[in-house]
Order: structure tokens, then sequence, then C-alpha cells
């Protein structure tokens, strides 16, 4: 990665008898951002941002997004017109190499990723260790972890052929663990993958298909997991992505990095919220409940799970395309009274219009259509951030590949403000309370 970023200014920073000009740095697009990298070395201080909501931490050149304005651009490409226009591996390709494929690079990389996707034979036994019950989401973050144990081949992160060829075996092999995780938890055989098919009519085939009868899936089915994947491929600086660039700063391997941004991911506020948006509204029921909820919203005594977000103060682009995948795939299964979707439109509608949600700048983010949209193609509640994960994949390795290459990385060690007890002396036992 060549660093980019440009001195636009500077600006002055004065803290009790010492004073420090600061360089003001601009991007190609968005907000500038001031230099502290001296500022402790030069005034004793430290900057203090919980939760990171003023804090750049690093320069990127994959995803962009516009929180105002509800722009979420891949590479520079927005997100609709990926979502209509390729498949999952061309944008894959487009966020691992900064451009889109030629036909001749799509046909080399869809091969080579079909190529890897079966798992080392004695990987299926890795499932047997587990409870029928355990969450898919638990079995993704020990079986994605366990993959430097079997491929240490290609684990030296210095050597750029090993990042790529981890790479390809991350994005190819996640969609076959999933689905093992999946069948592992309803009790079927285990459905190796085939080499004749699409990235996504693979995972479906491997999640619902059954030996007894044949499979094929319903093409608004692929269309759909289609959208799935590309829609939540990459967001930037997201806590999991954020979370496998603070794990690759120390040079852990590129498998340990994944396992933990899925387990971030999990988290009901970040990956998990699409299980939580979709159980919340089953909570609900019916659209006259909804105002009894809303008044619990109101009162604190629960979120509105799917809305809300860090970044996105307007409409989150992704719930666009979602929301209209979710109609398509209800329609095409013969589901368009699916009560769900009737109270989480009246919801939205609601939520749009109060201003309690309003002065909040609270609106339905990706993961208020992405649940609905899984529970109609037969994903259980406990695989929607199994099948995030699955997407994300792709984003996490092409952030850690970006961080690796960066010529100003280096490990993630954040300071504090401490708040405890100064220095005092172990006293006796007989002396203490
Ligand atoms: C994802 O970062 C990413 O890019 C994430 C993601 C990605 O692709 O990687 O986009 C995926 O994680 C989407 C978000 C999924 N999470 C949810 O839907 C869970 C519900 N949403 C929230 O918990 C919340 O909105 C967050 C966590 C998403 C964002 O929280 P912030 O930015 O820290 O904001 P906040 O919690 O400080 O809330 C500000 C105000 C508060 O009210 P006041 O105390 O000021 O009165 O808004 C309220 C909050 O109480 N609020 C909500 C709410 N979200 C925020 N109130 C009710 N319901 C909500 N969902």
């Amino acid at each position: 990665m060549e660093n980019k970023v440009a001195k636009s200014g500077s600006a002055t920073l004065t803290v009790g008898d010492k004073s420090v000009e600061l360089p003001v740095l601009k991007g190609s697009v968005g907000p500038d951002v001031v230099d502290i990298r001296k500022l402790y070395g030069e005034t004793d201080v430290f900057t203090f941002d919980p939760g990171f909501t003023s804090t750049a931490s690093c320069e990127s050149q994959i995803t962009f997004i516009d929180g105002d304005q509800g722009i979420l651009l891949y590479r520079g490409y927005p997100i609709d017109q990926l979502a209509e226009s390729c498949s999952f591996l061309e944008v894959a390709y487009l966020l691992l190499n900064g451009e889109l494929p030629t036909a001749s690079e799509l046909t080399e990389f869809e091969h080579t990723i079909t190529h890897h996707t079966m798992v080392h034979d004695q990987f299926n036994r890795f499932f047997q260790g587990f409870r029928r019950d355990a969450p898919p989401m638990a079995i993704m973050v020990a079986a994605v972890g366990a993959l430097s144990a079997f491929y240490h081949d290609s684990t030296n992160i210095h050597d750029e052929k090993q990042r790529e060829i981890s790479a390809h075996r991350m994005i190819a092999k996640m969609p076959t663990i999933a689905a093992q995780a999946f069948k592992y938890s309803v009790g079927q055989p285990f459905v190796y993958p085939r080499n004749e098919l699409s990235y996504a009519e693979n995972f479906l085939r491997m999640c619902f298909s059954v030996p007894a009868e044949d499979y094929k899936p319903h093409p608004v089915a692929v269309k759909a997991m289609n959208h799935l994947l590309i829609l939540q491929a990459d967001h930037e600086q997201n806590a999991s992505t954020s979370t496998v660039r603070q794990a690759g700063s120390s040079e852990a391997n590129p498998f340990a990095c994944i396992a933990a941004g899925i387990a971030c991911l999990w988290g009901p506020l970040h990956g998990g919220a699409n299980e939580a948006a979709l159980n919340m509204l089953k909570e609900i029921g019916t659209v006259d409940k909804i105002p009894a909820f809303i008044e619990g919203v109101k009162n604190r005594e629960q979120k509105l799970m799917g809305f809300g977000h860090r970044v996105y103060k307007s409409y989150d682009p992704r719930a666009k395309v979602m929301q209209k995948t979710a109609h398509e795939v209800l329609d095409a299964f013969g589901m368009h009274d699916d009560p769900l979707m009737k109270v989480a439109m009246e919801l939205e509608r609601i939520a749009l219009e109060d201003q309690y949600f309003i002065d909040r700048k609270l609106y339905p983010n990706v993961d208020f259509y992405s649940g609905i949209t899984m529970n109609a193609l037969g994903f259980p509640a406990d695989m929607f951030t199994v099948l995030f994960a699955v997407s994300r994949t792709v984003g996490w390795i092409a952030q850690w590949n970006e961080m690796i290459s960066d010529p100003s990385q280096k490990i993630s060690r954040p300071r504090q403000v401490y708040t405890g007890a100064p220095h005092r002396d172990v006293a006796p036992i007989e002396k203490r309370g």
C-alpha cells in the first residue's frame, strides 16, 4: 500500500504552558484529520476518545462511508450498483485488488477460489467435540482459529504469496465451514462443495441439500444470497474490522485474526443485531403491539434492534437494497403476507415519523431487513451472524492485507487515562481491613 494522505494545513493545540503545531491531513474524500502522532512526545498529554467517535485509526483505500448522505463506496463504486451488477466474487476481487476484474481475471479468480472450497478431511471431525445445540457462531470462532493448525504453510505474513494463499483459503472455506456448523446443529450430514456451482449457489446447496433428494436453489434465493454477501462484505473501520487490524498488528497469523473478528462480530450491537432484530420482530408479533414496544424503547427498557448506526445518520444504503431483496424473496416463496415483514414495515414507518428517533437520527441499518431475508430463505436466526461473517471475511482479509503492507503501520497499543489508586505500599495481612 502506498500512503496517499496529504498535508492540507496545520492546527495548533495549547495545553497549559505548551503549544504544539499539528499537521492537518486530507484524504481523497471525507473529513480531514489532525495528525496527533507527536502530541504526547511534545506535550505529555494523550487524547481521550472512548469508542473512537472522533478518531481515525488508519489510512485506507478500500471503503468510504458518508454517514450524512447515506453513501457507501467499495473502492469508489456505489454499493447499490455493485449489488445489482456484480457477483460476490467480482466484488471480492475488487475489495482485494482495488479494481473490478476483467472477464479473464474473474474466470481465473473463480477457479482459484472454487478449488480451495474443501477443508482437510480431518477437519470434518473437529465438529464432533461440540454438543449439537452449540450456537453456530461459537463453532465458527473455534473452527476458523483452528485453520492455522492445518494451513501453517501459509501463515508467514511477510510473504506476499503466502498472504494471498491464506486469503484465498479463507474466502473459499468460510462457506464450507459455515454450512458444516449449520448441518451439525440440525443433525444432518455435511454436504461437500461442487465445483460447477457459483459461490452463492454452493453455499445454499451445502446448507439446504440432503442426500435423499436432488437440490437446486431457487434463482431468487441465489440473487438474494449474492446481495447478502455483497452488502455486508466491508464497512471501513467497524468494530470487527478494527479487531482484525488490531490482532494483525502484532503479526498474528491471518486465521487467528479472522477468528478474532468473528468473535467481535458476534455481539448484538454489531453483527449479532440481525438475529436480535428478527427476535425483536417475533417478540412484537403483530402491528397492534408496536406502540407499546416503542414506549418501552423510549423508556430505555430495550433498543430498536436493526436501527441506529455510529456512522449513518441517515438511511443505511444497504438497508434500501436489502428491503427490496426481502420483498423479492417473500414474493417468490409465497410469503408476501409474512407477519414479520408487516411488523417491520410498520415499525419503520412509525420510527421514521417519531421525534424520539428523528432527534437521535435512528434509521434502519442493514441488519433490519437482512434477518427477514435470511429467515425467508430458511436460515434459523442463530445462522444470521454466521452468514454475515462469511461475507465480511473478504473485507477483513482486504483490510488486514492493507494494514500489513502499510509502511506507516505499527503495533496497535492505545494508552488510557488512569483514575485508579496512586502508589501505595502492601500492608501485612494482619494490618489490613
Ligand atoms: C452493524 O460500525 C459498523 O459499520 C457496523 C456495521 C458493519 O457493517 O460493520 O454497519 C454493522 O453493526 C450495524 C449496527 C447493528 N446494531 C444494531 O442494530 C443494534 C441497535 N443499535 C445500537 O445499539 C446503536 O445504534 C449502535 C451500537 C449501532 C450505535 O451506537 P452509538 O453510535 O454508540 O450511539 P449511542 O449508543 O451513543 O446512541 C445515541 C443515542 C442514545 O440515546 P441518548 O442516550 O442520547 O438519549 O441513540 C440511542 C441511544 O440510547 N439509540 C437507540 C438505538 N441506537 C441508539 N435507541 C433505541 N434503539 C436503538 N437501536
